[in-house]
C-alpha cells in the first residue's frame, strides 16, 4: 500500500470517530477529589461504599482520599476490604486508619462533640481541602458516610451545574436535610417557609441557601475558593485582612465556619434538588445509642422501597453483611395484606416494605371484581341497601367495589372460624410511616388497657370536621368519627363478630361506608337506620401510622375499586342499587387537616439547630 492510502484511510478512520460524538464527548469529566471521613460506620458503610461506588461517574477521574479514627467498630476493616477490591480503580487513593485510637479522651459517647472532636476534624477537612489543591482536583466533594447516593447519576448532575459550591439534596426520614434556609445573628439554625418549599421539591432547581453541609461539592477552579476554611482562626484573620466587619465571633464548628467563610469570599452555597440524590441519617445525640441509626436505616430503606421500587443492592462483597429486621406480627394473631392476583407488582413492593420493615404479613388473595358477575352476585344472595347512591356523584357500586367488600368481609369470617382474637387487615397500595412497628405495638397496648376495643383505623381519610374525642387513658388514640379507607385497620374477633351480626351481604354498601354505619358516625340517617345494632366501637391512631401510595388525581393513581366498571343490579328487593364512586376528587384538600400536626410519635430525635 502506498503512503497516500494509508494516510487517507487513517483520515477516513478519525472523521468517523470524530462524526457523531457532541463536543462534551471530547471533555474529560472533571476530575473530582472525594474526601471521606469516617469514625463509628460499620452499620452503614456497606450501604454507603456501594452507593458511591455505583456513581456513573468515570472512576479513572476520581481520587479518594479517606481518614478513620477513633472508631471501635468494625469500618476499618470494612474501608479496607472496599480498597483492596476497588480502590485500584480509582485514580488514586490517600488513606490513613487509626485503629489505636477508639475513642476520644474523656468521652463518654461516641455522639458527643467536645471541642477536642471539633478540632480534630477541622484538621482534617483542612488537610483535605489542601491535598485536593495541591493534586489540581476541579472538585472536592466532602462527603459523610450518613449519606445514601442512591441516584447514580449524582455526581454528573452536580459536576455539570459548575456552581462554586452545591450540595445535592437529601431526604431523611422527617424533615431533616442538608442545608439550611435560614441563620440566625448567631449562627444558628432559622425556620423558613422556603425549607420545606425546597425540601418537598415544591420548586425545583438549584438554589442559593445560607448553608449546607455533610455532602458538599466545592469547585476548586473557582478562584475565591482557594481561601476558604473551616478553620475559625483562619477565618477571622482572613476577615481582618480584608478588612471585613463584624468578625466571625461564632463557634468552632467546622459547618458553620465554613458557610460564613464562603459568605465572606462572595461564594453563595446552593442546594439543588434536580433529582432525588438520595438520602441521609439524622446525628445521633449523646444521649443515642447505634440501635437509632439502625432504625432510621429501617426507615430510609421503607422510603426507598416506596419511591426507587426497592433498596438498591450493595457490591457482591458486602452482600453478606446486609441486615433485614426479624419479622413480627405485631403481638397479633395474624396480619392479612389483601392483593388481587392481577396486580403482583403491588403485591411485591408490599413484600419488599414487609421485608424491610420487618412485618410477618401473609397474602391474602383480593376476591376480583372483574370476575364477579350480576348471576354470580345473585348465588351468593348478594343484595344491595335500599335507596344507597353514592352521596357525591349518584353512582352506582361498581363491581370492584363489591369485590374489596368481599375480600374484607372473607377475612372478617376467617378471623371468627378461627377465632383469631385479633387480626391487622392491610390494603396493597400503603406506605408506612417511619417507627411503624414501634408505633403499632405502643398503640394496640393503649388500646388493650384503655378499652375492648372492635376496631382501630391505622390509615384512614376523615370526612368531617367533628371533634374526635381521645380515648381516655391512651396518648395515641382518639374515637373514630365518619371516615373513609380501610388501608390498614386492626379489628378485634368481637369486632368481626359484631360486623358479621349486621348481615351486611343482605344489604351491601361500600366497606368504607359500612364501617362508619356499624360504628354510628355515618351522617345518613336512612341508611344507618338499615343497620339496627350500630355499637362497633372504632379507635383511630393519632396521628396515623399507613398513609396511601397515590392520591386521587396524582399521576399513578390506580385504584381498583373505584375505576371498575358499574353495575346497576335489579335484583336488591327496593330496586336498583347505587352505590359510590369516585369520591376522593370531592374532599382532595382533606388530608391537609391533619389531628395534631404537632404530635408527633416515634423517637425522633431532637436536633438543637436543625430542622425536624
Ligand atoms: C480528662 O479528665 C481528667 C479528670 O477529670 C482531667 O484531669 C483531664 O484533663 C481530662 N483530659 C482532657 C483531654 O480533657
Ligand atoms: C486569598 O487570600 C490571599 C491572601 O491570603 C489574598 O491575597 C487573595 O486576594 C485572596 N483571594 C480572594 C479571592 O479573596
Ligand atoms: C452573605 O450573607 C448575606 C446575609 O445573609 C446575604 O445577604 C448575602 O447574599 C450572602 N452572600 C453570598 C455571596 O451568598
Ligand atoms: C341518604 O341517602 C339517601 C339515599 O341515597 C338520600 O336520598 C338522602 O338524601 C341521604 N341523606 C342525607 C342526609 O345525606
Amino acid at each position: 500500500m502506498n503512503k497516500q492510502v494509508i494516510f487517507g484511510l487513517l483520515l477516513a478512520c478519525i472523521l468517523v470517530c470524530i462524526s457523531g460524538q457532541d463536543e462534551e464527548d471530547y471533555q474529560e469529566s472533571p476530575t473530582v477529589l472525594i474526601a471521606l471521613l469516617v469514625r463509628n460506620k460499620a452499620h452503614i458503610l456497606p450501604m454507603f461504599l456501594s452507593y458511591l461506588e455505583q456513581q456513573d461517574y468515570p472512576k479513572e477521574r476520581i481520587s479518594i482520599w479517606l481518614r478513620c479514627d477513633h472508631s471501635n467498630d468494625d469500618s476499618i476493616e470494612l474501608l479496607r476490604q472496599w480498597l483492596d477490591n476497588s480502590g485500584d480503580l480509582y485514580h488514586s487513593v490517600s488513606y490513613e486508619f487509626k485503629p489505636e485510637e477508639q475513642s476520644f479522651v474523656n468521652e463518654t459517647s461516641p455522639y458527643e462533640w467536645p471541642a477536642s472532636r471539633f478540632k480534630h476534624l477541622i484538621a482534617l477537612k483542612e488537610e483535605a481541602f489542601q491535598y485536593g489543591r495541591d493534586i489540581w482536583a476541579d472538585y472536592v466533594f466532602f462527603l459523610d458516610a450518613d449519606v445514601l447516593l442512591t441516584s447514580k447519576d449524582s455526581l454528573k448532575v452536580l459536576t455539570r451545574l459548575q456552581l462554586p459550591i452545591v450540595a445535592p439534596m437529601l431526604i431523611s426520614e422527617s424533615l431533616y436535610s442538608n442545608f439550611w434556609c435560614g441563620m440566625t445573628e448567631d449562627y444558628y439554625y432559622r425556620r423558613t417557609d422556603e425549607y420545606k418549599e425546597i425540601y418537598h421539591v415544591k420548586k425545583q432547581g438549584s438554589f442559593p441557601v445560607p448553608m449546607v453541609h455533610t455532602a458538599v461539592l466545592v469547585n476548586m477552579n473557582h478562584r475565591a475558593v482557594r481561601n476558604l476554611t473551616f478553620d475559625r482562626n483562619k477565618l477571622v484573620e482572613m476577615q481582618k485582612s480584608r478588612q471585613q466587619e463584624p468578625l466571625y465571633d461564632g463557634p468552632a464548628d467546622d459547618i458553620i465556619v465554613f458557610a460564613i467563610s464562603a459568605n465572606s469570599s462572595g461564594i453563595p452555597l446552593h442546594i439543588c434538588n434536580d433529582i432525588t440524590f438520595g438520602y441521609i441519617l439524622q446525628p445521633l445525640e449523646p444521649g443515642d445509642t447505634l440501635d437509632h441509626d439502625v432504625q432510621q436505616l429501617v426507615n430510609l430503606k421503607s422510603i426507598m422501597v416506596n419511591e426507587l421500587g426497592a433498596v438498591p443492592p450493595l457490591l457482591e462483597y458486602y452482600k453478606h453483611l446486609e441486615k433485614k429486621p426479624d419479622k413480627s406480627k405485631l403481638s397479633l394473631d395474624r396480619i392479612f395484606m389483601i392483593n388481587l392476583k392481577r396486580r403482583p407488582e403491588r403485591r411485591e413492593k408490599m413484600e419488599r416494605l414487609f421485608d424491610e420493615i420487618g412485618l410477618e404479613a401473609e397474602h391474602f388473595p383480593a376476591v376480583d371484581g372483574k370476575e364477579l358477575s350480576t348471576e354470580r352476585l345473585l348465588e351468593m344472595g348478594v343484595r344491595f341497601l335500599p335507596g344507597y347512591e353514592d352521596p357525591y356523584h349518584h353512582r352506582a357500586m361498581t363491581m370492584g367495589e363489591i369485590g374489596c367488600f368481599l375480600s374484607h368481609y372473607s377475612i372478617w369470617v376467617l378471623m371468627v372460624r378461627k377465632q383469631l382474637k385479633e387480626v391487622l387487615i392491610l390494603e396493597d397500595d400503603i406506605r408506612f410511616e417511619p417507627y411503624f412497628r414501634q408505633n403499632a405495638v405502643r398503640i394496640l397496648n393503649q388500646a388493650r388497657n384503655a378499652a375492648q376495643y372492635d376496631l382501630i383505623y391505622f390509615g384512614r381519610k376523615r370526612l368531617k370536621d367533628e371533634s374526635e374525642p381521645a380515648v381516655e387513658n391512651a396518648d395515641n388514640l382518639v374515637h373514630a368519627g365518619y371516615s373513609y379507607w380501610t388501608l390498614g385497620y386492626v379489628i378485634s374477633l368481637q369486632g368481626a363478630l359484631k360486623l358479621l351480626a349486621a348481615k351486611p351481604l343482605d344489604k351491601l354498601i361500600p366497606v368504607d361506608e359500612f364501617l362508619p354505619l356499624m360504628f354510628d358516625r355515618h351522617p345518613n340517617k336512612t341508611w344507618s337506620e338499615a343497620f339496627r345494632k350500630r355499637n362497633l366501637v372504632a379507635f383511630s391512631a393519632s396521628p396515623l401510622l399507613l398513609y396511601p401510595i397515590y392520591y386521587t388525581g396524582e399521576s399513578g393513581y390506580i385504584s381498583d375499586t373505584e375505576d371498575s366498571q358499574q353495575i346497576s343490579v335489579e335484583t336488591s328487593e327496593e330496586g336498583e342499587a347505587r352505590l359510590k364512586s369516585d369520591r376522593e376528587q370531592v374532599f382532595d384538600h382533606e388530608q391537609e387537616f391533619k389531628l395534631h400536626p404537632e404530635l408527633k410519635l416515634g423517637e425522633s430525635l431532637s436536633k438543637s439547630h436543625q430542622e425536624l
